[in-house]
C-alpha cells in the first residue's frame, strides 16, 4: 500500500478537475483548499466502481449502514459507540451544521465561534440568519475560557437561546482539544445555557502523541450534537455525505429535525463514507504516518528558508498555519503591511489560503495545506523563501 501522499505524480494531479487544481493558472502550486493530492483508499474506489458499474445511482436508502459503520470506527478508535439510532444522515457537515443550529437556536440567536475558524462557519452561521460572536483562540492556539465565558454571557444576553460551534479539531491550527478543556467547555455552556455542536469532521486526522476525545463521549456532553464525515480523512469531499449525531439529551432535538433535512446526501456519498469508516482504517493509518513526516518537513524547511515564520505543528488535521507577521512584507495598496498569501501567490506561484478569511487573528498568518507529496512541500516551501528574496 504503502504512502498515499506519494502515489500520484504532478502530472496525474494536474489533470483533476476539483477545484484545487482549476482556480489557479498551471504554474501556480495550489496547497490551499483541504483536499489531498492521494489516490482513493481502495475499499471506497471499490465500493464506488461497483455501484457505478451496477448502475447503483439512485436514492440513497437512509444512513444506517452509514452510522454503524462510525459506529464501529469510533469504538476501535475513540472508544465511543455513537447510537445509530441518535444518528441522522445530512448532505454534508455544514449543512448538518445549519440543521443542528436550527434546532437549538432561533432566528437572530448567536453562535459563538473560534478564530481563527474555517471561514464557512462565518458565511453558514449568517445564512442561517444567526449572529456571530467571537471568542478567540489564545495565542498558544488553544480555547481560551475568559474569551469563551465572555462570549457565551454576550450570547445569551436578554435571555437568548444560543450555541457554541466547537472545531474539534481545530481548523486551522490543529489544535486537538484536550479532555481537560472539553470538560471547561460543558461546565461554561451548562453555566451558560448555551448548546453545544461539534463539528468533528478532522477527528480520524489525528496524530500520534495527540488523543482525540469525541465531545459527546465526555461526562456531562449529553445536550451536545456533533458532525462527523469520512470527507477529510478519506478526501470524500465530491461524493457527498455526513452524520448528525445527538447526545441523549439531545435526541427528541435531533427527532425534530425535518426529513427533508436529509434527502440531499448522495447515494453514492453514503457508500464511499460507509466503506472509509468500515474498511479502510489501514489506509488511514498510512496516510497519518506520511502526514506526519511531512509535518516534521515542514518544521525543518521553515527552519532552515524561512526563519522568521513561525510554525507550531498541527497535532490533527492536515493543516499548517504559519505565522507570517514578523517577514518585513512590503506595503500593501492601503499602507498596511501586504497579505503575505499574495506574496507567495504574486511572486512565488504557490496558492495558500489568506489568513484574514479566518476572521480575527488571521491577518499576517497563511494556512499551508500538508497533504501532498513530500516533494511538494519542499517546492512550496523554496517558491515561498524565493518569493521573499
Ligand atoms: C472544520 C470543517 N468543517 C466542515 C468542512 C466541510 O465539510 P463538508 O464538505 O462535509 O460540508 C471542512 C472542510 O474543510 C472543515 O474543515
Amino acid at each position: 500500500m504503502g504512502n498515499p501522499l506519494q502515489t500520484l505524480s504532478l502530472a496525474d494531479l494536474r489533470r483533476r478537475s476539483s477545484e484545487k487544481w482549476r482556480r489557479y493558472p498551471p504554474d501556480v502550486l495550489p496547497l490551499w483548499v483541504a483536499e489531498m493530492d492521494v489516490p482513493l483508499a481502495e475499499p471506497v474506489a471499490r465500493a464506488l466502481t461497483d455501484a457505478v458499474a451496477l448502475g447503483d445511482t439512485g436514492y440513497p436508502q437512509g444512513g444506517a449502514d452509514y452510522a454503524s459503520a462510525l459506529a464501529g470506527f469510533a469504538r476501535e478508535r475513540w472508544g465511543w459507540a455513537p447510537k445509530p439510532e441518535q444518528t441522522r444522515l445530512v448532505p454534508d457537515v455544514m449543512l448538518g451544521v445549519v440543521e443542528a443550529l436550527r434546532l437549538v437556536t432561533g432566528y437572530g440567536d448567536a453562535v459563538v465561534i473560534n478564530p481563527p475558524v474555517y471561514p464557512p462557519f462565518y458565511d453558514f452561521i449568517r445564512s442561517a440568519d444567526r449572529r456571530v460572536v467571537e471568542a478567540p483562540l489564545g495565542p498558544d492556539h488553544r480555547l481560551d475560557p475568559d474569551a469563551l465565558a465572555a462570549a457565551f454571557a454576550e450570547a445569551v444576553a436578554g435571555g437568548r437561546q444560543a450555541a457554541y460551534l466547537l472545531c474539534s479539531p481545530h481548523n486551522p491550527t490543529g489544535t486537538v482539544h484536550t479532555a481537560d478543556e472539553l470538560a471547561m467547555v460543558i461546565e461554561l455552556s451548562d453555566r451558560y445555557g448555551v448548546r453545544v455542536v461539534a463539528d468533528e469532521i478532522h477527528a480520524p486526522l489525528v496524530c500520534r502523541g495527540a488523543t482525540f476525545r469525541p465531545y459527546l463521549s465526555m461526562p456531562g456532553s449529553g445536550r451536545g450534537l456533533a458532525l462527523h464525515s469520512a470527507s477529510k480523512a478519506w478526501n470524500l469531499a465530491g461524493v457527498k455525505a455526513a452524520l448528525l449525531v445527538a447526545g441523549p439529551a439531545a435526541a427528541d432535538d435531533l427527532a425534530r429535525m425535518p426529513k427533508v433535512a436529509g434527502d440531499g446526501a448522495s447515494h453514492l456519498g453514503v457508500l464511499a463514507h460507509t466503506a472509509a469508516f468500515r474498511y479502510s482504517g489501514p489506509w488511514l493509518d498510512e496516510l497519518l504516518a506520511g502526514l506526519d513526516q511531512n509535518r516534521r518537513l515542514l518544521g525543518d524547511l521553515v527552519a532552515e528558508h524561512l526563519p522568521q515564520v513561525r510554525y507550531r505543528p498541527p497535532e490533527g488535521t492536515y493543516l499548517a498555519w504559519l505565522d507570517c507577521r514578523d517577514l518585513a512584507l512590503p506595503a500593501g495598496d492601503t499602507g498596511a503591511p501586504a497579505d503575505p498569501a499574495e506574496v507567495f501567490l504574486e511572486r512565488g506561484r504557490v496558492a495558500l489560503v489568506p489568513g484574514p478569511a479566518f476572521g480575527t487573528n488571521g491577518a499576517g498568518h497563511v494556512r499551508f495545506n500538508l497533504a501532498t507529496s513530500p516533494e511538494l512541500v519542499t517546492e512550496a516551501v523554496r517558491r515561498m523563501a524565493a518569493a521573499l528574496g
